[in-house]
């Protein structure tokens, strides 16, 4: 099988068989090996796939495959701290991750910049296993296993630099040819919809995971309306040759 047979063969069975199962130290390493080119690109919460097993943490197979790894996380969490360099003063920004997962991108962000973050997650075994993996770590992050349209109510906007960070699952929105942001679930208009509508329409940052292969230029309609902040690429591209994307929007009036 050639190696993008491997890697989509692997990711059909975290997406399907393993998707509720907690992986061995075995399958962390391979999943590092067929989608990073190496046991430790697959790294989360600062440990690489080789000392998950012994350090306890948990990672289904459904995670592995959805998460963002260390080096992106830490990437999105630098160029969010550069985004809030220019607010005028204020509060401390809010920052929430409104679809967690393994909480990563939380955990990172927190670090950076000094402040916890809000986290929301509605699948109970993800959440069960991310909140074990944040006391292990010792992350400050506030996570909830809420819908996201329960958490956002629940956070008191501070200021135009408060931060959602947004990766809803991709689900059939994504497939070989790229992927269609109008088909993700929910789909990203709705999402910002609520954001807005949950804020009383006042302006914040957005930052959105997505794949360089966008389909039907759906980012450009999700995010019309809003101002292109700026967008970082992961490094290495997965074995397909697409490569991780992270796009930072201001939202709002006056954008
Ligand atoms: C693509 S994954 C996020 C991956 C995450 N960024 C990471 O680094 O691990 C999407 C996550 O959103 C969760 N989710 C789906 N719908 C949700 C909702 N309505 N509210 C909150 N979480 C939701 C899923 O359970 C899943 O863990």
């Amino acid at each position: 099988m050639s190696a993008v047979g491997v890697y989509y063969d692997l990711c059909q069975r975290l997406m399907g068989p393993w998707r509720t199962r907690m992986l061995s130290g075995a399958e962390l390493c391979e999943v590092g090996r067929i989608v990073y080119g190496r046991p430790e690109g697959f790294s989360l919460y600062g440990v690489g796939a080789p000392a998950m097993e012994a350090a306890g943490i948990r990672i289904l197979g459904r995670t592995a495959a959805e998460c963002c790894v260390d080096t992106m996380s830490l990437d999105v969490a630098h160029a969010v701290a550069d985004l809030h360099l220019h607010r005028d003063g204020g509060d401390e920004p809010l920052v929430a991750e409104l679809f967690c997962g393994s909480g990563n991108l939380g955990v990172h962000l927190g670090r950076v910049l000094g402040l916890p973050v809000y986290a929301a997650d509605l699948d109970p075994l993800i959440y069960r296993a991310t909140r074990h993996n944040l006391h292990s770590v010792g992350a400050p992050t506030r996570l909830q296993l809420i819908d996201y349209r329960e958490l956002l109510p629940e956070l008191t906007p501070r200021g135009p630099a408060d931060t959602y960070i947004i990766e809803p699952p991709w689900g059939p929105a994504i497939s070989p040819l790229g992927l269609d942001l109008l088909g993700t679930s929910p789909p990203v208009p709705e999402i910002l919809a609520d954001i807005l509508r949950a804020r009383d329409g006042r302006p914040c940052l957005v930052g959105i995971k997505t794949i360089d292969r966008i389909r039907h230029d759906s980012l450009n309609v999700a995010f019309a309306g809003a101002h292109h902040l700026r967008t970082i690429t992961g490094e290495p591209p997965f074995p397909d040759a697409s490569r991780m994307q992270f796009h930072f929007y201001r939202l709002g009036p006056g954008t």
